[in-house]
Order: C-alpha cells, then sequence, then structure tokens
C-alpha cells in the first residue's frame, strides 16, 4: 500500500475495492431529517437500543446517521442489503463484519469528530481511522506528558508556538489510529511507541517498544476530509 491518491467522490451504487488498497470515505453526520429517518431503517435493534440511550438528541442522529452510513458503505462493497450486515467485536469492541455477512474478506474502520463521520475500508490485514476537530488546548502540554511517550512529548514541547497544535493533534490520531488497527484500544500503553509529530515530516509509527518488526508491517498516512479543508481554506 504504497500510492497515496488524495480525491474525494460520491460513492456510486457498487463500489470496488482492489487488493492492497485502503478506502477512505467521510460522510457529513448533521443530515436533513427524512434521510436522517431512512437511515434509521438500516439498523439493527442493538443499534436502534444504542441511539436511544444517549442523552441528547443531536448525538442520537449522529449516531443514527454514522451507523446507517456505515452500513450503506458496506453494503455497496459487498453488494448486499444494508439491513442483512451482522457485526461481531473483538476483545476490546473493535467490530467486524460477521462471517455470516461475507465479511471475511472486508475489514472497517471507524471514528467521528464534531461533526464528521470517517470510514477506512481494505481487504487485507487491519485497519485504524481516527479524525480530530482541531481546537485550542489550553493543557495540551499535560495532556501529552500524560499520553504521549516521552520522546513525543520532547519533540512536541521543543517546537515554535505555531506548530504545537497541528502536531498535537498529528500526534494524537497517529497514535489512536495505530491502537484502532490493533484492536486494543487503551490497553495498548500509549507510551509505549512512537509516531511521527512535526507537521509537514512524513506521516509514520516510528518505533514500537519490544516489537521493532512492528515499524514495517503498518502504513501509515494522513488525511484532511475536503470539508474540512474548504472551511480551512476559506478561513
Ligand atoms: C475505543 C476507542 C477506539 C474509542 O476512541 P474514541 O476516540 O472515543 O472514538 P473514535 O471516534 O476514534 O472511534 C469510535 C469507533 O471506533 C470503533 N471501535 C470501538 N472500539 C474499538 C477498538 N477496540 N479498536 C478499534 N476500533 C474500535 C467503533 O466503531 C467506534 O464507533 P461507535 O462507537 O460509533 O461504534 C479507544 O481508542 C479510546 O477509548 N480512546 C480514548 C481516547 C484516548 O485517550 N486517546 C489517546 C490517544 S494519544
Amino acid at each position: 500500500m504504497t500510492a497515496i491518491i488524495q480525491e474525494w467522490h460520491l460513492p456510486p451504487a457498487a463500489l470496488t475495492l482492489p487488493r492492497q488498497t485502503v478506502h477512505v470515505w467521510y460522510v457529513s453526520l448533521e443530515q436533513p431529517a427524512p434521510l436522517t429517518h431512512q437511515l434509521e431503517q438500516l439498523l439493527s435493534s442493538d443499534e436502534r437500543e444504542r441511539a436511544a440511550r444517549f442523552h441528547f438528541e443531536h448525538d442520537r442522529r449522529r449516531f443514527i446517521v454514522g451507523h446507517g452510513a456505515l452500513r450503506t458503505l458496506l453494503g455497496r462493497y459487498l453488494q448486499v442489503e444494508p439491513t442483512r450486515l451482522e457485526f461481531c467485536y473483538g476483545a476490546y469492541g473493535k467490530p467486524y463484519l460477521a462471517e455470516e455477512s461475507t465479511g471475511g474478506a472486508l475489514r472497517f474502520n471507524l471514528a467521528h469528530s464534531h461533526e464528521l463521520a470517517v470510514y477506512a475500508f481494505t481487504r487485507e490485514g487491519e485497519v485504524g481511522i481516527d479524525i480530530e476537530h482541531i481546537h485550542p488546548l489550553a493543557d495540551l502540554d499535560h495532556i501529552a506528558a500524560r499520553f504521549f511517550s516521552k520522546a513525543e512529548s520532547t519533540i512536541l514541547l521543543g517546537l515554535p508556538e505555531d506548530q504545537r497544535l497541528m502536531a498535537f493533534f498529528n500526534c494524537w490520531t497517529r497514535k489512536e489510529a495505530y491502537i484502532k488497527a490493533r484492536g486494543e484500544g487503551l490497553s495498548h500503553p500509549l507510551d509505549q511507541f512512537q509516531v511521527s509529530l512535526i507537521p509537514g515530516e512524513p506521516t509514520q509509527l516510528l518505533k514500537v517498544e519490544g516489537s521493532p518488526e512492528e515499524v514495517s508491517r503498518w502504513f501509515m498516512t494522513a488525511f484532511v476530509p475536503s470539508s474540512w479543508l474548504c472551511s480551512h481554506l476559506n478561513g
């Protein structure tokens, strides 16, 4: 997986995923009521129960859209009705397609932040994805000291002030994507591996304590959803 192509398209009715490829999609979670209702019809009873448990209405709507969109995309890759898809979960909650949904051949992961959800799909190996809406953080240094490796914190604190926020979110999302790919959640010690974070430098998993072979097992890349790119460019 070495070629990185950053183009954003609307999904066609039938999606094809070549081998050795990762597809990334993003979806706005703020959709009009009729579409939200339509997507809700795709959810399982478990998902509807999860949706109903949200305290705030906007969280409920976003969950419905996020999971309805996941089913829609998976249905288009697998050419099955989205309602027929069944999920199972790893030991730390990573969702997978159940075998009955012909899922053995398709892996996925998703993340949400603010009003966006992102999805990654691949046919081989494990995949993890994360997204964070960049916002000012007063206690950035403390969070880094708590969650990042010593090397990452040192690099972050050595950067000029105007690069720190971007570097922080680079580090956060890359670490999160790695633990999500491994499916281990926070059971994997966050200070035991190192990712690149300096803005403008290549996106990389640099080091995993005790497992030097890990670095060559994974491919890591970064992206910006085009809607965030537009709002960023428009100021
Ligand atoms: C479980 C975890 C993946 C949740 O992360 P999060 O930031 O709350 O949420 P995200 O938007 O990135 O991802 C949520 C999705 O990941 C998936 N997910 C859940 N458990 C997962 C796991 N163990 N592995 C991979 N993916 C998982 C689910 O699809 C979930 O979506 P859903 O709840 O709508 O079904 C976990 O990594 C976590 O709790 N992180 C906390 C944040 C943190 O401290 N990060 C430190 C970075 S330095």
